[in-house]
């Protein structure tokens, strides 16, 4: 087992080796001063090449081809972390001590237990609705079991409801002969609230990060269950965060060669600098709304198939490609008819997504021990190939990050309906790590939209 460990590790190092080579003459870029506010920038439409924030948490070059979490590069984490530490990383800028690390597990062991969420979804049409939109859910209903903030809302509503529509007086209970009228139900839900944790009420504190981080794990992995008529798995404690997802969600206990390449996949996706669902996530954050609505709308944003559902699109592009068993056919075709070819381009990288080049490797190593994906497998680097020698040289679009996923997740037996909300379980660490730091400085976002409309238009009724 160790030499597979071993092995996997040198794949990594070698792809940094490639990265490093390829990129050799590419300018580096000069190290950030604070910035002075308001800032000039040029901005393109969708907001591109706009500052919005400082940030310490993560950094993306696309013309090295470079991922760094608080200052450490994406190989160097992969090949000597675990998730567990990137995610402890990334929300409190240090690597854990081995004392607060196995804090950290305990926590997202405990975290891991929410059956009263697990239960409130099972009583929902899950099988109905799309695994992004059921976890989506799922993040509500973590949020009701874990802040206390709409019973406060509801708490202190009731004094105006009763003052400003004396009529339900009858319909309720009696009056306590108090200055303002409050019900009897009300109060004692009132003394509940006074022994829960003031932090609770707001929810944006570091505690409801952990939860989140593990909760979710638990969801996903609970609806992917729902979804193919099983019941909900109990979390292992003995296993990591990455060897429970695999194993809540199918049942089967992962081999530590498995494991420890979920866990990699983990970590590859926990953050990627300001992209549409992370910006989507602080905008909600900024309104100060809560951390876990936040996070919903971070779920909601990675669902589209520009964002994370791109990695679900190329497996199955891939494999409609192996099916018809003529590439160079497909590809002219997709070309001429100027389609996206799934799992490639990027708004940042115009060199190879660093991502990329650990997961095609990994995904060759699997299908080594998995010949029936050899095919597959084939097809993949056979279109990598042609995408290089054309689009690669023409327009810099290279594979990113969902193209050998797909194939990775495929491997490690997930169902393709839930490749997107594995992606949203291990972003989570690098949302709720950008919502606490925003919040330091918060400022509710506003851009601006140029009225291009007329003005002086008047109703005419027919
Ligand atoms: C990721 C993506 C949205 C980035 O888009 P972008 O940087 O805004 O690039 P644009 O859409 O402006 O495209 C620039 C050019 O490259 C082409 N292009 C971009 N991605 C392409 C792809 N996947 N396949 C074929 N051509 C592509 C565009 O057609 C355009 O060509 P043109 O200049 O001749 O009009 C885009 O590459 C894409 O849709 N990729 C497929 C989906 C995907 O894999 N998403 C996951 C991202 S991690």
């Amino acid at each position: 087992m160790q030499n597979e460990l071993n092995e996997i590790s040198k794949i990594i190092t070698e792809a940094e080796k490639n990265a490093k080579n390829d990129t050799f003459y590419e300018a580096s870029p000069e190290t950030e001063s604070h910035l002075n506010w308001p800032v000039e920038c040029t901005v393109g439409p969708g907001l591109e090449g706009a500052i919005a924030c400082e940030t310490n948490i993560g950094y993306v070059n696309g013309s090295k081809g470079w991922l760094v979490y608080r200052g450490y590069n994406i190989f160097d984490l992969c090949a000597n972390a675990t998730f567990e530490e990137v995610a402890f990383l990334l929300l409190n800028g240090e690597l854990p001590s081995p004392s607060e690390l196995s804090g950290f597990n305990r926590k997202l062991n405990d975290y891991k237990y929410i059956p009263d969420v697990q239960r409130l979804l099972m009583s929902f049409p899950l099988e109905e609705m799309s695994s992004m939109a059921a976890l989506r859910l799922g993040v509500g209903l973590l949020r009701q079991k874990q802040t206390y903030r709409d019973k406060e809302k509801k708490y202190s509503n009731v004094p105006q409801a009763v003052a400003s529509d004396d009529d339900s007086y009858a319909m309720e209970s009696d009056l306590k002969g108090k200055s303002a009228a409050t019900y009897e139900f009300s109060q004692q839900s009132y003394l509940k609230l006074k022994n829960v944790e003031t932090d609770l009420l707001g929810s944006e504190d570091i505690e409801s990060c952990y939860h989140l981080i593990s909760g979710i794990s638990t969801i996903a992995a609970t609806i992917a269950r729902i979804k193919s008529g099983h019941l909900p798995i109990e979390p292992d404690p003995d296993l990591s965060h990455a060897g429970n997802l695999i194993y809540m969600m199918t049942g089967r206990r992962p081999s530590t060669v498995e494991e420890r390449i979920m866990d990699i996949c983990f970590i590859l996706h926990a953050d990627h600098g300001m992209n549409a669902s992370t910006f989507a996530s602080l905008v909600v954050a900024s309104t100060l709304s809560d951390i876990y609505s936040a996070v919903g709308a971070g779920v909601a944003a990675l669902s589209g198939p520009l964002h994370g559902g791109a990695n679900e699109k190329a497996l199955l592009m891939l494999k409609e490609i192996e099916k018809s068993n003529n590439l160079k056919e497909w590809f002219q075709n997709a070309l001429a008819e100027k389609r996206k070819i799934m799992g490639i381009g990027h708004r940042v990288y115009k060199v190879y997504d660093p991502r990329a080049r650990i997961l095609g490797p990994l995904a060759e190593y699997l299908v080594s021990k998995n010949p029936e994906m050899k095919s597959l497998f084939n097809t993949a680097r056979a279109l990598e190939n042609e995408v290089n020698s054309t689009l690669g040289k023409e327009k810099k679009l290279f594979p990113n990050v969902d193209f050998y996923a797909g194939i990775v997740y495929h491997a490690l037996g997930i169902p393709t309906e839930f490749f997107t909300p594995l992606f949203a379980v291990s972003r989570v660490a690098g949302w709720t790590s950008r919502i606490l730091e925003y919040l330091k400085n918060n400022r509710i976002f506003r851009p601006r939209a140029l009225y291009v409309g007329p003005y002086n238009k008047e109703i005419i009724k027919k």
